[in-house]
């Protein structure tokens, strides 16, 4: 597997794949890989004849007072489990290669509706950040297709939202969520976690659960529903920041018509912020 840094290399690597009739898949993360990442690239794998990945911690997906600085990046480790996994080719660059005329002036891709709300609430011009750069990398790449988790829902949504509006001809694939021994979604925050707080982290999962079972159960008083939630969050020592419903398919608050529910949410463990998902049937 090689590693490229710049653009100019990455077009001549994928311009030898495509010569070669080889069907390319793009893994985009922002490094630390964990199961999760890998378990992306091993779809990928399964699917493509050439598979890049990208290592880029896009700064125009973080807010001010947010963790770019402390983001783990651990390229070594990273690139010695790619490899193993079965990548063709590494691409990552500086954000002088990414944005070589700065940000502040930079095109913008804003996607309007499914970006609202959710994360999107919580943390203003953060899928922006996410459309762009996932829209330069798909320009870049040009792949058949390209692999996002189902962590990220809301994420998720946002992608296919814009390369439908753009019609950039891209297969997009979702791969789902890849969970430790005890229910917590695999993050590249987890990290931040102390022993502690790693050890409460599971009751957003367990908790979760209980809503999930409950409304299958056929209960619809979710307000009631969610100040449990809440409550049995701080006493695992959480502080929420939401907790929804919502259809699957349109991320639309869910309805009657709704056939595929997602419920979504977001907590704090001191200062790390978690997010898991839940998706299910009525
Ligand atoms: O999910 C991530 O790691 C990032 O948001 C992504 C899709 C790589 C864009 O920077």
């Amino acid at each position: 597997m090689n590693t490229v840094h710049t653009l100019p290399q990455l077009r001549a690597a994928i311009a030898q794949a495509r010569s070669a009739g080889q069907r390319i898949a793009l893994v985009p993360t922002m490094g630390n890989l964990h199961a999760g990442h890998i378990a992306l690239i091993k779809h990928a794998v399964a699917r493509a004849d050439f598979v890049v990945a990208s290592i880029f911690v896009n700064p125009l997906q973080f807010g001010p007072n947010e963790d770019l600085d402390s983001y783990p990046r651990t390229l070594a480790a990273d690139q010695k489990q790619l490899l193993e996994a079965g990548c063709s080719l590494l691409f990552n660059p500086s954000p002088e290669e990414m944005y070589p005329q700065g940000m502040a002036q930079h095109t913008n891709v804003s996607v309007p509706g499914v970006s609202e709300g959710l994360c999107g609430g919580s943390r203003p011009g953060h899928f922006d950040g996410v459309a762009t750069v996932v829209c330069k990398l798909l320009n870049m790449v040009q792949p058949d297709m390209a692999l996002f988790g189902e962590k990220d829902f809301q994420q998720l949504a946002v992608i296919r939202k814009m390369v439908a509006d753009l019609n950039i001809p891209v297969q997009i694939l979702a791969v789902p969520i890849v969970r430790d021994h005890d229910g917590l979604a695999l993050s590249s925050r987890n990290g931040y976690l102390n022993a502690q707080q790693r050890a409460s982290a599971p009751a957003l999962y367990r908790s979760m659960q209980a809503v999930q079972a409950q409304i299958k159960n056929g209960r619809r008083d979710y307000a009631t529903l969610f100040e449990q939630f809440k409550h049995d969050l701080q006493a695992a020592g959480f502080r929420l920041d939401y907790v929804e419903l919502r259809d699957a398919h349109s991320l639309k608050l869910a309805d009657a018509q709704s056939t595929q529910l997602v419920l979504l949410a977001a907590a704090y463990l001191g200062t790390t912020r978690l997010i898991d998902n839940l998706i299910f049937d009525l």
